[in-house]
Parts: C-alpha cells; sequence; structure tokens
C-alpha cells in the first residue's frame, strides 16, 4: 500500500510501541525494526522520518547497541529519544557521560519555542525523564533548544540536517505536551500529510481482500472477541458468503454472550457470512469432569477447541485460507526487524489445528495496534459493546472456576457476574476499570437465610485497574455498589451465600482468578 511512512528504531526502551501509537496517533502510520535492521532496508522503505527508541545502555560504553553514522546522513529528519538522543549526539561528536544527578520522574523543561518542535507549546512545560546519562555537550553544529534544572542538554538540534535530539519521553503521557511535540516532528520537520486513517484503512484492506482472495473460499474461527470480530467482518464485507466464520460456544461463555454473537453475526445478524455456531457445552463439560488443577483444564479447553473446528473445517472441505486476528503488538513481540515474522496462533483459540486444509493465511489486522483494531470496529459498524470488550479469556468460565467445572457452578458464575457487570455499568465505573469479573471459589461455607441454615459457595470479585495488563492494582469500588452487587448475589443467584472483594494487585496475584 502506498502510503508514508515514519519507522522507530528500537534500542531496546521500554516504550518503543508506545512511540509508534503516539505517531499512528498523529494520523501517521509507523512501524518499529531492530537497530540491527540494515540500512539498504531502511533507505528501501524511504520513510518520512526516522524516530530513534530510548534504551538501557550507555552509548560510550563498548558492545552498546549502535547504528552507523550514515543514518544521519540521508537528508530523512531524525528525531531521538532518550538513549537515541544520547546516541545521536555520541556518534555525531558530542559528549554523552554519566550524570551528576539522575533524573527521574516528572521535570520542568525550559523549551526554545521558535524551534520547529515546540511550535504552539509554552516555554516551560512538564516532561517525563528517565536517565543516567545525560548529553554534557552538544554536537558540533547543533544549538541547544532545551534544558532543566539538572540537564543542560535536554533538547539539541541541527535544523538544517533535520536532526532532533530530545533527552526526555514525548510518547509518556506524563509529558504535558509530548502528542504536540511529536506531532510538530511529524508534521513541521518531516513534512507529512497525515494518511493514516482508519476509514481508508477499511477501504484499502476491503480492496486488497478482494484481489487476493478472487472467488477463493475463506475460514474463520469466531470468537465474539475483539480481534477475531473485526477480521471477520472485514472479511464479510470484503467478500461475502465466501467467508464461513465457525463460532464455537463451549458453554464456557459469559451469561448470553453465545446468542449476543449470534445476533450480530449469525443469519439474522447484520452481516453476510456462513455463521456455524457449533453448541459444544455437553463435550466440554464432559472433558472437564473431575478435573481441577488449572493448568490441565486450560490444556483440556484449547484441545478440545481444536477437535471442534477440525471436524466442522473438515465438513466445509478444502479451503483457500485461513483468517488469523493476529495484531501488531503479537508482530513486533514475536521477532523484532521487520522479517517475515512468525505467525501467532490465535491467542483466544490456543493454537490452531495442523492439517486443516488450506493455502494461505490471512492476517488483515496485523499492522495495527489494540486501539486501531477498536476504531477499524467501529468505523465497520460493529456494535459499540462488541468493539470495546474487556479481555475474555479463550478458556473462559473455565478457568473462573476454582476446581471442578460443572454445569451447575457455570451458572452460578454466569448469573453473579452479570449482576456484578450490570451494576458496575449502573455505577458509571465501566470506562474506568479496566478488567473486572466474578469467579466462583471452591469454597462452601455456612449461612443463615430466612430460618434456614445454607452450606453454598463463595463467590469472589476481580476489578483491576491496569495499563498493559502485566501488572495491576484492585479499582476502589464505592463500598455502597459493592454491597448492592453482593445484596443481589445473594438474592438472586441460588447456591451462593457469601461475596468477597479481591484486593490482591499483581504481582503477586494474577487478573484472572484460577
Ligand atoms: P493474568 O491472569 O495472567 O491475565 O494476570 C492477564 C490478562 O490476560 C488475559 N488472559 C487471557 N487471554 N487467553 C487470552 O486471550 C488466555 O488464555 C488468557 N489467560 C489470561 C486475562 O484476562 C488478563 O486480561
Amino acid at each position: 500500500m502506498d502510503r508514508e511512512l515514519v519507522i522507530v528504531i528500537d534500542f531496546g526502551g521500554q516504550y518503543n510501541q508506545l512511540v509508534a501509537r503516539r505517531v499512528r496517533e498523529c494520523n501517521v502510520y509507523c512501524e518499529i525494526y531492530s537497530y540491527k535492521t540494515d540500512i539498504e532496508k531502511i533507505k528501501e522503505m524511504n520513510p518520512k522520518g526516522i524516530i530513534l527508541t530510548g534504551g538501557p545502555n550507555s552509548c560510550y560504553e563498548e558492545g552498546a547497541p549502535t547504528y552507523t553514522k550514515e543514518l544521519f546522513e540521508l537528508g530523512i529528519p531524525v528525531l531521538g529519544l532518550c538513549y537515541g538522543a544520547q546516541l545521536m549526539q555520541h556518534i555525531l561528536g558530542g559528549k554523552v557521560e554519566k550524570a551528576p544527578v539522575r533524573e527521574y520522574g516528572k521535570t520542568e523543561v525550559h523549551v526554545d519555542t521558535t524551534s520547529k518542535l515546540f511550535t504552539g507549546i509554552e516555554e516551560d512545560t512538564v516532561c517525563w525523564m528517565s536517565h543516567f546519562d545525560y548529553i554534557s555537550q552538544a554536537a558540533p553544529g547543533f544549538k541547544i533548544t532545551g534544558h532543566t534544572s539538572d540537564c543542560p542538554v535536554a533538547v539539541a538540534e541541527c535544523e538544517e540536517k533535520k536532526l532532533y535530539a530530545i533527552q526526555f519521553h514525548p510518547e509518556v503521557l506524563h509529558t504535558v505536551r509530548g502528542k504536540e511535540i511529536l506531532s510538530n516532528y511529524v508534521y513541521n520537520v518531516c513534512g507529512c500529510a497525515g494518511d493514516w486513517k482508519m476509514d481508508s484503512f477499511v477501504e484499502n484492506s476491503i480492496k486488497a481482500i478482494r484481489e487476493k482472495v478472487g472467488d477463493g473460499k475463506v475460514l474463520c474461527a469466531l470468537s465474539g472477541g475483539v480481534d477475531s470480530s473485526v477480521a471477520a467482518v472485514l472479511l464479510a464485507k470484503a467478500i461475502g458468503n465466501q467467508l464461513t466464520c465457525v463460532f464455537v460456544d463451549h458453554g464456557l461463555l459469559r451469561k448470553n454472550e453465545g446468542d449476543e454473537v449470534e445476533a450480530v453475526f449469525g443469519p439474522n445478524g447484520d452481516y453476510d457470512l456462513n455463521f456455524i455456531r457449533v453448541n459444544a457445552q455437553d463435550r466440554f463439560y464432559e472433558k472437564l469432569a473431575g478435573v481441577e488443577e488449572p493448568e490441565a483444564k486450560r490444556k483440556i479447553i484449547g484441545e478440545e477447541f481444536i477437535r471442534v473446528f477440525e471436524e466442522e473445517a473438515k465438513k466445509i472441505g478444502a479451503v483457500d485460507y485461513l483468517v488469523q486476528g493476529t495484531i501488531y503488538p503479537d508482530v513486533v513481540e514475536s521477532g523484532l526487524g521487520g522479517e517475515s515474522a512468525v505467525i501467532k496462533s490465535h491467542h483466544n483459540v490456543g493454537g490452531l489445528p495442523d492439517y486443516v486444509d488450506f493455502k494461505e493465511i490471512i492476517e488483515p489486522l496485523r499492522d495495527l495496534f489494540k486501539d486501531e483494531v477498536r476504531k477499524a470496529g467501529l468505523e465497520l459498524g460493529i456494535p459499540e459493546y462488541l468493539v470495546f470488550r474487556q479481555p475474555f479469556p479463550g478458556p473462559g468460565l473455565g478457568i473462573r472456576i476454582i476446581g471442578e467445572v460443572t454445569a451447575e457452578k457455570v451458572k452460578i458464575v454466569q448469573d453473579a457476574d452479570a449482576i456484578y457487570r450490570e451494576e458496575i455499568a449502573n455505577a458509571g465505573l465501566d470506562k474506568e476499570i479496566n478488567q473486572y469479573f466474578a469467579a466462583l471459589t471452591n469454597m462452601r461455607s455456612v449461612g443463615v437465610m430466612g430460618d434456614e441454615r445454607t452450606y453454598d459457595y463463595a463467590v469472589a470479585l476481580r476489578a483491576v485497574k491496569t495499563i498493559d495488563f502485566m501488572t495491576a492494582e484492585s479499582a476502589e469500588i464505592p463500598y455502597e455498589v459493592l454491597n448492592k452487587v453482593m445484596n443481589r448475589i445473594i438474592n438472586e443467584v441460588k447456591g451462593v451465600n457469601r461475596v468477597m472483594y479481591d484486593l490482591t494487585s499483581k504481582p503477586p496475584g494474577t487478573i484472572e482468578f484460577e
């Protein structure tokens, strides 16, 4: 596709994906490549701009990640961030050394507003700093256009050669004007037009899929999750009923979820696709009978999923293409460098069958970040409640029930979870909390209801705030909301006489309660 491109060269910084996402938020397409990528390859891509990321090393030490000086002589604007800024200065004759004072956190920075990077920005603004080393002397030909009280060269630039070095992190939200600074870079310095928009992505993808598929047959495993839903609808718009979607209801979905997915994608839904719902609840419950260990449950569910999918695929016969919901973070994480990325099996499915008979894989979302997948979904007219779904694990409620999974326990956790979600939404907390659900503990205890003694299960409520799902804090839900949820669950869900709220952060806990 002929579109303008900015590339991010990754030096191992923790914010590499964030840099690319921020550039894309400015409507400029951006890809990430390892610092090991050959310069010839970069020249071939002919990017409008290059951004060097931060990284954990000291650029003056032997063996530290580096890049050929030629990069700065291509006439392509280069923006170095943190380590990238130090490396640029180091290579071009500036001085980088250990800073007398380590800067970390929100820091006041004074910038020269005549710089193209700082157009429209106040002279004094707050940025996010995180560095041990600092640029003690800018390279020849560079002008210092930003400093802090501890950092004499917070920004250095050579406007003529379009080279910019920023010690702080504009990609991090704590840098108050970070977004504007990156926008100034891509528009004022690189001269981008801003052609990366989700409506044109959708339009171009539909065209490209049509060309590729011709009149071939395409198969898609649809889970109802965001990625596979968006991929399926994109395909459906492109090739209509040449597409077959297999939706396996393993009986471990949230309350009414199977019907909701069917309502949207099934024969009475909005899309022209061959939707096959396989009601495989009993098979899964049978396989799970007597199994208590969470990993064993995961394996059984994953395996059985594949078996069901295989059986359906066999009925359909040979297909030309299989759709996978791979997204850009999967591509980046499975090997930087833009080499053809390892194809990951769909993470909600846990690996697709080896012998489904197909010629090629189609990954329509492999260039998109999650927020872009959601935007594409809205663009395609997928209902908001599907587009903004919280993450839901492939093994579903199978891992939110501690101990053995039975149909009775599934019903309990579905009902409790539905009440919890409803009340969180009623309290207007659903946008603030990143993931929340009910789980069923395996604990039964004595209670009293009416005049009767009960001996029933305890439900655990979980709610977390997280950005990356790698770490998380439990959410502070107002007591009255929790109280209402507790009351409703006890009154409305048979088999439950206690409700608990899980306060554990991750680590040491996990987000799931399995
Ligand atoms: P944990 O429990 O590991 O979860 O802290 C982190 C995030 O991953 C989700 N999760 C899964 N997602 N398939 C998925 O697609 C899975 O098997 C799976 N297990 C956990 C979990 O919901 C949370 O968002």
